[in-house]
């Protein structure tokens, strides 16, 4: 395979020979759209740090998850902002609770769409924590307690997959077994498996209120050194019953999500966060890159690191741009 017997350059002649010999395609099949949920009707408040993405009350969300339905995408995923913050973040696992409500309206809505919703404290509690604090620390087995009340109550709610994002250890084990013992053992798990304490989080924390009154997440969220962490992460979660393994953020974290899949035999997401959504439409805003191609661009390198699936606030665009190819 030599130059000037082998000239690779014969087969990037044209689109057409491109197309045939692409060994990563990105396809709407991939994505998950994230949805804001907060209590109200008729609202649709703009996020000023992710622009072109909304908090919505339950029947806007409901509008949203069906445009993405319409655009052939199979999954929205659910975050709520309750109407009250207290100190364990009780709302959660309230049967009419925000996801709760938003849950049931888009499954009549849109029954063969597949709703997915995060389970975590921080949109929650009033201090910000992802759980319960004792002693200002995050007591882990208090917390799993009100994660698997959570969990139940979006599967009594008709949820198909579960996605508990604490990084709590036991989390899986604990939304499993109360899956289970509720009659729920078809609900899936997406386990935040190897979710690490971010800076690119920060604009999903203006959508949400989340961000800690004090201190960090990095007593629980991975640290961003770390990669055998992640694997060994992922194979504990797939123990404990997760049917979906997640690496996040996406972008900084590209040779996670290549090792993750490479050693755990089980679907792997990706959640291509906030922050990386809002430097590209920062930088495409001022005309410095085109948004189009980058957008098509990143979320093909996230496939071709080993993401099956793609969590990504670009999923209708991206969808819309597949659509017109
Ligand atoms: C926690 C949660 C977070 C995100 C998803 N679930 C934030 C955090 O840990 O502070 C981040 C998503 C994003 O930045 O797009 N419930
Ligand atoms: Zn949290």
């Amino acid at each position: 395979m030599n130059y000037p017997d082998y000239r690779p350059r014969r087969l990037r002649r044209t689109e057409g020979l491109r197309r045939l010999i692409r060994e990563t395609r990105l396809s709407v099949d991939d994505f998950v759209y994230p949805l804001f949920v907060v209590p109200g009707s008729g609202v649709e408040k703009p996020i000023s740090s992710l622009p072109g993405q909304f908090n919505y009350s339950v029947d806007k969300a409901v509008d949203a998850a069906s445009r993405a339905a319409d655009l052939g995408i199979p999954a929205v995923i659910l975050f709520g902002v309750p109407e009250h913050k207290d100190a364990v973040g009780s709302e959660a696992w309230k049967d009419g609770g925000i996801v709760q409500k938003a849950i049931r309206a888009i499954k009549k809505a849109r029954p063969n769409l597949v709703v997915m919703a995060d389970a975590c404290f921080c949109e929650y509690t009033d201090h910000g924590h992802c759980g319960i604090l004792s002693n200002g620390e995050l007591d882990n087995d208090a917390s799993l307690e009100n994660l698997a009340r959570t969990v139940v109550s979006y599967a009594k709610a008709g949820v198909d997959v579960v996605a508990p994002s604490g990084m709590l250890d036991g989390f899986v084990t604990a939304c499993r077994e109360s899956l289970d013992e509720d009659g729920h053992e078809q609900i899936a798990i997406m386990a935040y498996s190897a979710k690490y304490a971010s800076a690119y989080y920060g604009p999903f924390r203006e959508a949400v209120q989340s961000t800690p009154s004090s201190g960090d997440r990095r007593g629980h969220q991975m640290d961003y050194g770390n990669v055998a962490e992640a694997v060994r992460e992922a194979s504990m979660d797939v123990a404990e019953g997760a049917d979906i393994v997640m690496v996040k953020p996406a972008l900084a974290y590209l040779d996670v999500i290549r090792a993750v899949s490479d050693e755990i035999n089980m679907p792997v997401a990706a959640y291509n966060v906030s922050g990386e959504y809002a430097m590209i439409e920062a930088a495409a805003e001022r005309g410095w890159i085109d948004r189009e191609r980058i957008v098509l661009e990143t979320l093909t390198g996230i496939r071709r690191a080993g993401a099956d699936i793609i969590i990504t606030y670009h999923a209708l665009y991206a969808a819309q741009l597949l659509a017109k190819r």
